[in-house]
């Protein structure tokens, strides 16, 4: 079978003319050159994509380096699998790999990697539908290699690895095929769920490392509707498996699948740098105990900072959801949420009722508001600065808020009297 119309319809002008232009480059070099893994699995799906992947039998960085001169990209090289990330000057990320075979010295461990042509590196990867190579040669463009059925699966939509080993070898891919059935209402192919629930009791999630499921973790919390994603991986036994304690349940899974609303709903007033993974984490945690939610940060290496964020939202989550479910002052609410990140705002806006959630954009609005008087001003009516300041500045600020004062004069008078009053009980 041959894609090559189906390459013109679907991809945009760019990306095809660089197929084509890769094309021409590998009958120049005579060396064979495929297009491989999402993008053509997208394209047979009649998916539009822009993740380039190519495979070239022979040597991927020689070829990378011809293709970078030829388009004007620069090059990031990765020797020991042989692969080279290619950034074009419009920054699209063109991926090159040389066709390998990987053999897994231990279970769950990176791969030892050997140089191979592109049969053998198709057996390698994940599963069926990811494992299509198109040819780019200009003779056979768009040519399938078909070699383990995966045009059958996708018609099907079924998930299927390529052998027993698989989840073995590469625990990950546990993430990924649920991630791939929930992306394409799919289903996971029975012999290939047995074999990832064997995996998930077999212990093998201990031997990743922090940094390979904090990525994967991560890429779910990027696909359009996690929440059933993480359902399913629950039922795996996936997170307790990786967490002991950590049970996703109903509200976990519901949170999840409100947070990218919510984020979008109260963007305008989170500051640039909030943290969405931070607040998946604490929808993702919220069933479980405190203790879970910090194994979870620990289990995915979290910096200290976002640890106790998570930790802090999760712990704190119950005390916040009722004493805000109702109207309150917006000093009260002002206190109650002041300490929290804005990844822990979204986490309680979209866990909370319609009181919670009108406290937390009063908050949001009011944390514009400039306060009437700073440090400086006590300074300026004669106080040297203190640990009082703090407290004193903060009722003010609350006075402000609750509209008790309302002019600057007003703030000074009162600031005055609360650091006179404070200064002779101290
Ligand atoms: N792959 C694999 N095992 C993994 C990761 C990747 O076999 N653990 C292979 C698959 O062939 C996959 C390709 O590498 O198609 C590219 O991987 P990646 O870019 O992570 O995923 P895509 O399949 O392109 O999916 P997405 O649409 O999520 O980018």
């Amino acid at each position: 079978m041959n894609i090559a119309p189906r390459i013109n319809e679907l991809l945009p002008a760019e990306i095809r003319d660089l197929l084509f232009l890769i094309g021409a480059l590998a009958d120049r070099e005579d060396r064979e050159v495929f297009l491989v893994g999402g993008m053509v699995r997208d394209i047979i799906m009649g998916r539009g994509t822009v993740d380039v992947d190519v495979v070239v039998n022979g040597d991927g960085p020689s070829f990378a380096a011809a293709l970078a001169t030829l388009t004007g990209g620069s090059i990031v090289l990765h020797d020991r699998f042989g692969t080279s990330v290619l950034i074009l000057p419009d920054k699209r990320r063109v991926d090159v790999a040389t066709a390998r075979t990987e053999t897994y010295s231990a279970a769950a461990a990176l791969p030892d990697v050997s140089f191979t042509v592109i049969d053998y590196d198709l057996e390698r990867r994940d599963f069926s539908v990811n494992a299509i190579a198109v040819a780019l040669a200009s003779g056979e463009f768009g040519e399938i290699l078909d070699p383990f059925y995966g045009q059958a699966d996708i018609a099907a939509g079924v998930i299927r690895v390529l052998h027993d080993g698989s989840f073995v070898d590469d625990p990950t891919r546990i993430w990924r095929a649920a991630r791939f059935e929930q992306r394409f209402h799919f289903h996971i192919d029975q012999t290939t769920e047995k074999l990832l629930r064997a995996a998930v009791r077999g212990d093998i999630l201990n031997q990743v490392s922090g940094t390979r499921i904090r990525n994967e973790v991560k890429a779910l919390f990027e696909e359009r509707e996690p929440s059933a994603t993480v359902g399913r991986l629950q039922d795996f036994g996936v997170w307790e498996a990786l967490v002991p304690g950590l049970h996703v349940g109903a509200e976990a899974v519901r949170i999840v699948g409100a947070i990218a609303s919510t984020g979008e709903t109260l963007s305008v007033w989170l500051k640039p740098d909030w943290r969405v993974f931070n607040a998946y984490l604490m929808g993702l945690a919220v069933d479980g105990s405190a203790e879970a939610a910090r194994g979870l940060t620990q289990r995915l290496g979290l910096s200290q900072h976002s640890r106790r964020a998570v930790i802090g939202a999760v712990s704190g989550r119950r005390q916040v959801l009722s004493d805000l479910d109702k109207k309150s002052k917006a000093s009260t609410v002002h206190r109650a949420l002041a300490s929290y990140s804005d990844a822990a705002l979204v986490f309680f806006y979209a866990a909370g009722k319609e009181g919670v959630r009108g406290n937390i954009e009063r908050f949001l609005v009011n944390r514009q508001i400039k306060s009437l008087i700073s440090g400086r001003d006590l300074t300026r009516l004669g106080y040297r600065p203190s640990a009082i300041f703090t407290s004193v500045l903060e009722d003010v600020r609350a006075a402000q808020l609750d509209g008790v004062v309302t002019t600057v004069t007003e703030a000074r008078s009162l600031a005055q009297h609360l650091m006179d009053s404070r200064k002779s009980n101290g």
